[in-house]
């Protein structure tokens, strides 16, 4: 057996493909975020903007969070030094799981140490031990809930996204007394759309089914404390798991759940991504705590998000670049092909000082390719209007495709 001549192989299928992965190397500038400096090809760090970033409200700049973490790490140290059973469970956990728990309105919370975890480890565990259970999912979900749904080792029916008449006939032909989980997503973070919360729960309710949304390119961001989509729609009562992550909007890292009593107590007590590994670092949920009771408070960030987000759209559909419909703070433009995504790509950050990573297979269809603009409340009118001369130049530049005008 040749290892190393199917590790070669494997790896040029990719470049054939051109969506061999390539990662940047930035530092971003404390306070000045989204400017950051790139290490990649250069010689020295040379200065960039930014596009592309999940810290979606630069929350992770944010003086308070900052704060917040200095002082946990001169007050308690790096680490957690253990599980949350054994050692691990500092008062920064349980005082942040009582916040998250109160953000959506539900009686628990519990934390991971990443949104993916959250994802795999609620999904897998829960479904264990509903026996029989079958899961209904959408068919645009993350690969973290994927990963769940396979790890439960139940039967599972993918919905057309969004699709209500789809995932109805489904659940119709199913077994009335079968346990049945939908899981979907709030936000769907490439394309940029919502999904009908309020249709689903109803379909829950008519067919007995629990509800698991992930919330992750929501919570921070949609509604009036930051709870969501499920909080803006007011459906969060009729969500049985709302799940989300500490790495996007609140900007810092880590993953959690918010549901009842007894849900938060089984996957405590059963779900091993939850059990066996060592518990977030204090000082991570130090910060996180201050960026979530922040954005409780304060709406400031999100409106500037959505006017950010309002405003590059305009400026794109007016340079007729194929900018997608989104309806949230996302901004996809189509490219439809792998390696123009990424030759667009790196032009922007050679020649323009512009980061924005291409989006490939298998995070998008194949054909779909794209690059995902996510402007937030500190991308100025003036780098808007730079990167989108930039966009046209290499549009015509390379003969790309513009939209018909209107
Ligand atoms: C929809 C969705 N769910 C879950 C995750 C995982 O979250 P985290 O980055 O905190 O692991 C992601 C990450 O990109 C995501 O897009």
């Amino acid at each position: 057996m040749n290892y190393q001549h199917i590790f070669d192989q494997a790896i040029e299928r990719l470049h054939e493909e051109g969506r061999y992965r390539v990662f940047i190397d930035i530092l971003r500038n404390k306070g000045a975020f989204p400017n950051a400096r790139c290490f990649a090809g250069h010689n020295g760090p040379k200065p960039i903007t930014v596009w592309c970033s999940n810290d979606y409200l630069a929350m992770g700049q944010h003086p308070k969070v900052i704060e917040a973490m200095e002082e946990a790490l001169h007050d308690v140290g790096a680490g957690s030094g253990g599980t949350r059973n054994i050692g691990g469970n500092t008062h920064y956990h349980v005082e942040l799981e009582h916040e998250l728990a109160d953000l959506h309105g539900k009686e628990g919370a519990l934390l991971f140490t990443s949104g993916y975890v959250s994802n795999d480890a609620t999904l897998s565990t829960l479904a264990k031990l509903l026996p029989g259970c079958v899961i209904f999912s959408d068919e645009l979900n993350h690969a973290s809930m994927i990963a769940g749904i396979r790890n439960s080792g139940c039967d599972k029916r993918v919905f057309r996204h969004n699709d209500l008449d789809h995932l109805e006939q489904l659940l119709a032909a199913e077994d009335r007394d079968a346990p049945k989980l939908i899981a979907f997503e709030s936000v769907y973070s490439m394309d940029g759309d919502v999904a009908p919360v309020h249709a689903i729960c109803d379909l829950a309710e008519k067919y007995n089914a629990l509800t698991y949304v992930d919330e992750v390119h929501a919570v921070g961001m949609y509604g009036k404390r930051g709870g969501g989509i499920t909080e803006r729609d007011e459906a969060a009562h009729r969500i049985d798991i709302i799940e989300g992550t500490l790495g996007k909007a609140f900007g810092v890292m880590g993953g959690y759940i918010a549901a009842d009593k007894k849900i938060i107590d089984c996957i405590r007590s059963y779900a091993p991504g939850f059990i066996f590994t060592t518990s977030l670092s204090p000082v991570l949920v130090a910060g996180v705590l201050a960026s979530v009771k922040h954005l409780k408070a304060s709406s400031e960030e999100r409106d500037a998000q959505q006017l950010a987000a309002a405003r590059l759209k305009a400026l794109m559909a007016e340079a007729n670049l194929p900018v997608m419909d989104s309806t949230t703070h996302i901004v996809p433009l189509m490219v439809g092909d792998p390696v123009r995504a990424k030759k667009i790509s790196d032009i922007l950050l050679a020649e323009y000082g512009v980061y924005v990573q291409p989006i490939n297979f298998p995070t998008v269809p194949r054909g779909t390719e794209r690059l995902r603009f996510t402007p937030g409340p500190a991308h100025s009118e003036e780098m808007m209007r730079e990167l989108v001369a930039a966009l046209v130049e290499i549009w015509d530049r390379l003969d790309l495709e513009l939209r018909q005008a209107a």
